[in-house]
This record gives C-alpha cells, sequence and structure tokens, in this order.
C-alpha cells in the first residue's frame, strides 16, 4: 500500500514517534540514509509562495541522494491547464515522490489518488503537516518527551498551523490549547478529531477565547501570521480582531517560566509576536526552520519504506 502524508493524523501516534526517532537520527548522521540514491527525483508543486519548505525539501532530497524538481504551479497549472489526476500520473511517471503546496486539501487528495507514489502535504488551506514534525522535534530538543507537555498556539486558530497543532500535538500526548477569538477558532471537525486522539494518547485539546488563559503555565507557546497565503483581502479586519491576541512579553509572562516559543515563519514583528520575544532568548524559531530539513528526510525516508 502507498502511504501518504496529507493531514498530521495520517500518522498513528507509533508512526508519528517513529517518524520523530528517524528525524532524531538523520539529524545526527545526515548522510546516514540514501532511499533516494540514483538519483531518483522527488517532484515539488509549489502554488503557493515559499522559501524554508522549497529550500529545506530541496536540500534534504539532494541528501537522501535524491533530485529535487521545482515544478512551478502557476506555469503547469494544475487543474487549469490540465486537471490534478492528470498531473498526478504524468508526474507519478518521473518521481519517486510528489511534494505540493497548494490551497484546497481535496486537491491534495486528488492528487494522492491518482499518483501511484507518496504525496506530501507541503502545506495547505487545511494543514501544515511537515511543519509539525519540524515543531514536535525541535519541542522534544528542548524540553524532552512530548508526552504531557502543554502547548498553547495563540492567534489565527481557524489557519493550518491551529489545526496541525490540534492534531499533531494531540498524536503527540500534549495538551494543545487553542487561544483565538470566536470568529477565528477551528473547525468543530477538526477539535473532535484531535480530542478523539487525545483520548488514546493522554492528552487533551481545549478552545479559549481568552489569551492569557490559554497560555497560563505553558510549556510551548506558539503563533502564526494572522493573514495566511490566501486570506490577504481580509488582511485589515483580521488585524483588528487578533490583536488581543499578539504574543507579547507581558502575554509570555503568564507561561512557565522556561517556556519556549515557536513561530512557522514569516513572522511579522508588532503584529502577531512582539520583535523582543521573536528575536529573545526563549525563542526556538530558527531551530524549527533547520528542523524542516531532518523532519522531511525522515518522512521521505519513511513514506518510501513503508511502500516496500
Ligand atoms: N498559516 C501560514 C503558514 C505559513 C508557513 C500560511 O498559510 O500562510
Amino acid at each position: 500500500m502507498i502511504r501518504h502524508l496529507l493531514a498530521d493524523d495520517d500518522l498513528s501516534p507509533a508512526e508519528q514517534a517513529e517518524v520523530l526517532a528517524l528525524a532524531a537520527e538523520i539529524k545526527r548522521d545526515p548522510f546516514s540514509r540514501r532511499p533516494l540514491a540514483g538519483p531518483s527525483t522527488v517532484a515539488m508543486i509549489f502554488d503557493k509562495q515559499t522559501l524554508r519548505t522549497q529550500a529545506s525539501f530541496s536540500a534534504g532530497i539532494a541528501e537522501l541522494g535524491g533530485f529535487p524538481l521545482v515544478v512551478d504551479g502557476a506555469l503547469a497549472g494544475v487543474g487549469v491547464r490540465e486537471s490534478v489526476p492528470d498531473v498526478a500520473r504524468v508526474l507519478g511517471r518521473q518521481a519517486a515522490a510528489i511534494v505540493w503546496r497548494t490551497g484546497a486539501q481535496s486537491r491534495l487528495e486528488e492528487m494522492a489518488e491518482h499518483a501511484g507514489v507518496p504525496v506530501v502535504n507541503a502545506l495547505t488551506d487545511d494543514y501544515h503537516p511537515c511543519q509539525l514534525l519540524a515543531d514536535l522535534l525541535t519541542v522534544s530538543e528542548h524540553r524532552g518527551p512530548l508526552r504531557g507537555l502543554v502547548v498553547a498556539f495563540v492567534g489565527d486558530g481557524a489557519c493550518n498551523m491551529g489545526s496541525s497543532w490540534l492534531l499533531a500535538g494531540a498524536t503527540a500526548g500534549m495538551h494543545v490549547r487553542i487561544g483565538a477569538p470566536a470568529e477565528f477558532q477551528p473547525s468543530t471537525g477538526v477539535v473532535e478529531r484531535a480530542a478523539a486522539i487525545a483520548v488514546t494518547t493522554g492528552g487533551s485539546v481545549a478552545v479559549l477565547d481568552d489569551p492569557v488563559r490559554a497560555v497560563s503555565g505553558a510549556d510551548v507557546v506558539v503563533t502564526d501570521t494572522w493573514v495566511s497565503m490566501g486570506r490577504e483581502a481580509e488582511s485589515g479586519d483580521r488585524l483588528a480582531a487578533l490583536a488581543p491576541f499578539s504574543l507579547t512579553a507581558e502575554l509570555l509572562a503568564h507561561a512557565e517560566p522556561d517556556a519556549i516559543v515557536m513561530h512557522c515563519l514569516p513572522a511579522y514583528r508588532g503584529q502577531e509576536i512582539a520583535a523582543e520575544v521573536l528575536d529573545g532568548p526563549r525563542s526556538v524559531v530558527w531551530d524549527e526552520a533547520e528542523n524542516r530539513r531532518h523532519a522531511q528526510k525522515a518522512v521521505l525516508t519513511w513514506l518510501l519504506e513503508a511502500r516496500t
């Protein structure tokens, strides 16, 4: 059976732990795994802007012995010039795996259905599972075992990162709190999925509209841009509604004294996060950015091995 990583809960708790252990091993010994030796090609399609994802996948694929093929989504016209299933069939004959950053989750699901090779979500409107694996690796490096840690995500809880923290954090047995105004809270469906996972892992999920309550006693405090890619037209309304959820030094003072601060980047200093917090001693954002490469190498290795 071909395995894909389309959403965070495509990995069971045991599988997530396996991938994270593999990521740590690969970080210690970067050239120990060569599943793409040949080189085999991995196709990466970008329908949205990218810096970290393109750089970390390209470097990681090369380190796995492979060739990173970047496909410009606009140039290819995926779903416009030709259908998603036809693109899947074509790229699936050229590449060992397909990595795709796009909008609708349904497009990614359609790609996975027709590609014949593993498909990896490199961010959709709904989820960002590669970022979460990098983030969980980063938390474990700074805080040890994930199970039982309290993580607070404050800001746009309805964005891909909020949903991915709920699902991946619950899978890891963490206590995940989302602090967001009512109109920016995650969908009931995602909260229910995460809650069902948490029952099996000893974690928990909570959605709160008070940023101080969300952050109080947290071991990990996370935020993300208030204007995700594709939401630019709503920028003015979002900035006004989300202002009370800015991750300032004052808000962070309610977390554990040794809490770490995370942000997937790009960050907008003075909006969702204060410059002194992002650039301060508790911020681990550059470790997160580096860990994208290690985590994604583990994902590709794991998916390619799971196939055989
Ligand atoms: N929520 C952000 C994440 C960027 C990596 C977005 O979708 O733009």
